[in-house]
């Protein structure tokens, strides 16, 4: 009988991303079933991953590290780990699973125990060496072979720890897939997978994050004023801000399918931090209140604003799955007066209020093709954005990031390009300087090193961002290299 896992799972056990997983599928390498792996042909396809003992007590250290990575904080260190009563719980959902799998033997075992008397019993009225004998024969040699649980068992023993430390969320009707990790909310752990589930106000008061629970077990974390009727909590309703999972889970959810479903919100942010990298760029960091985030998706704009200074756009630099922290990276422009504000007079924990999300610059998620991000100076704030919501999907197998600048050596955040390639084997970084003096003819000639590295260019989606003038000498390179026009997504500045 096949043992099942779930693709997300299944990567997670072997450490590969999904997308990879995803198109060794689609190559044919990797046998599913109705979009599941059998743990066998994982095996088969991963004989190299040793199963050494220390090998799940490393994994587990992994998801705590890369949990410490986003909390920022070694404070937190103690909340990120499933508390007692999170694992005692999850514990006991896998032990009553254990018990279930046990009976279940047992039953099994009793069935083959039944038919071999039943077999012989038929054997002594059946002439010598017919049909009956035969198949008792087989049945007993089945039953004598040594069962080879060796790599198998241990990954299943693997897979188990796992589900103690983490458990799955299988989304409906999307078949997005996350993990709830440490005493994270399901609603945290999905917007820390860059998925856009419905909700408000983080806290349990305003209910717009509501999902019916259609298989699994949740538990409260946090006590909620939004009141669920009795009738919606027997149909399995539960708030997905104040609840975690428990085992793997199903859950019916809203989630924002398109930039058109997601509200316009007005909030008052504070300046976290001001970085000004040059006399005329600064990196401007702001954080929303706990109860009032920003929900956007990667690619959009907001507009800003403060007393006495017209609201002016610009594009965020984060990503949504950390959606209190919002950057914008914003240039000395001349006759706009927010820009000469942040450069002459912005201060730590000044109020800014935040308006949005605007712009339909979006990841297509129904895409795992590989990625090419092409950004003309800070043109790479929105591609910063879709970048880290791109490897917080998991879902593409490779991407590589062009970025076209003016300053004499180095990109604006050289380091922040080159820390991806370093961190990711599937991601490359090509910083390419252009003059301040350079011409749409030299900018077209230094857009060739492109085909030159990739020939078959229209293997690609394309997301790009730069002035006019600079996507318009864009799209006549990729219009010359006959460039499917439904995979070119662009944005000016
Ligand atoms: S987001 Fe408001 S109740 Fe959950």
């Amino acid at each position: 009988m096949p043992r099942l896992l779930t693709v997300s799972r299944a990567a997670r056990l072997v450490g590969v991303s999904r997308g990879t997983l995803q198109q060794q599928i689609q190559d044919g390498v990797l046998p599913s079933f109705e979009g599941q792996v059998d743990i066998d042909d994982l095996t088969r396809a991963y004989p190299q991953v040793q199963l050494e003992d220390n090998a799940v007590m490393e994994k587990i250290e992994n998801i705590i590290d890369n949990a410490l990575k986003r909390a920022r904080g070694d404070k937190l260190r103690k909340l990120l780990a499933p508390d007692l009563s999170t694992l005692a719980a999850r514990v006991a959902s896998l032990s009553k699973e254990l018990a279930r799998i046990k009976h279940q033997n047992q039953w099994l075992n009793d069935v083959i125990k039944q038919t071999q008397d039943k077999l012989l019993e038929l054997e002594k009225t059946a002439k010598p060496g017919s049909a009956l004998a035969t198949l008792r024969i087989q049945l007993d040699d089945a039953l004598n072979q040594p069962v080879d649980d060796s790599d198998v068992d241990e990954l299943m023993i693997r897979d188990t720890v796992l589900r103690v430390m983490a458990a799955q969320v299988h989304l409906m009707p999307s078949g997005h897939e996350f993990f709830v990790e440490g005493n994270n909310s399901i609603l945290e752990a999905a917007l820390s997978a860059g998925l856009a589930l419905n909700y408000g106000c983080s806290n349990g008061n305003c209910g717009k994050c509501k999902a019916k629970l259609i298989s699994g077990e949740a538990k409260i974390i946090r006590q909620h004023d939004y009141v669920i009727s009795e009738a919606e909590k027997s149909q399995g309703y539960i708030l997905a801000c104040s609840n975690t999972a428990i085992s793997d889970i199903v859950l019916q959810a809203e989630e924002a399918g398109s930039e058109e479903e997601i509200p316009l919100q007005k909030i008052s942010a504070r300046v976290k931090k001001l970085d000004k990298l040059t006399d005329n760029l600064a990196v401007v960091h702001l954080r929303t209140p706990r109860t009032d985030r920003l929900r956007f998706l990667a690619g959009q704009r907001a507009t800003l604003s403060t007393v006495g200074i017209d609201p002016v756009e610009y594009h965020i630099a984060s990503c949504p799955c950390d959606d209190r922290n919002l950057q914008f990276h914003i240039c000395r422009q001349q006759g706009k007066p927010f820009a000469e504000h942040v450069f002459d007079q912005m201060q730590n924990s000044e109020s800014i209020m935040v308006e949005g999300p605007q712009g339909n610059f979006v990841l297509r998620e129904d895409t795992t093709r590989p990625l090419l991000f092409i950004a003309f100076n800070t043109g790479f704030a929105p591609i910063k954005s879709l970048i880290e919501h791109a490897m917080t999907l998991d879902v593409n197998e490779f991407s590589h990031l062009y970025w076209f600048h003016q300053n004499d050596n180095k990109p604006y955040m050289h380091n922040l390009g080159r820390a991806w390639a370093d961190a990711f084997d599937n991601f490359r970084y090509s910083p390419l300087h252009i003059p301040a003096t350079a011409t749409q003819k030299d900018i077209a000639t230094s857009l060739s090193k492109i085909s030159k590295d990739y020939p078959e260019l229209d293997n690609f989606d394309i997301y790009a961002c730069g002035s006019t003038a600079s996507i318009s000498t864009l799209n006549d390179f990729l219009n010359k290299q006959k460039f499917p026009a439904e995979q070119l997504f662009t944005e000016t500045l």
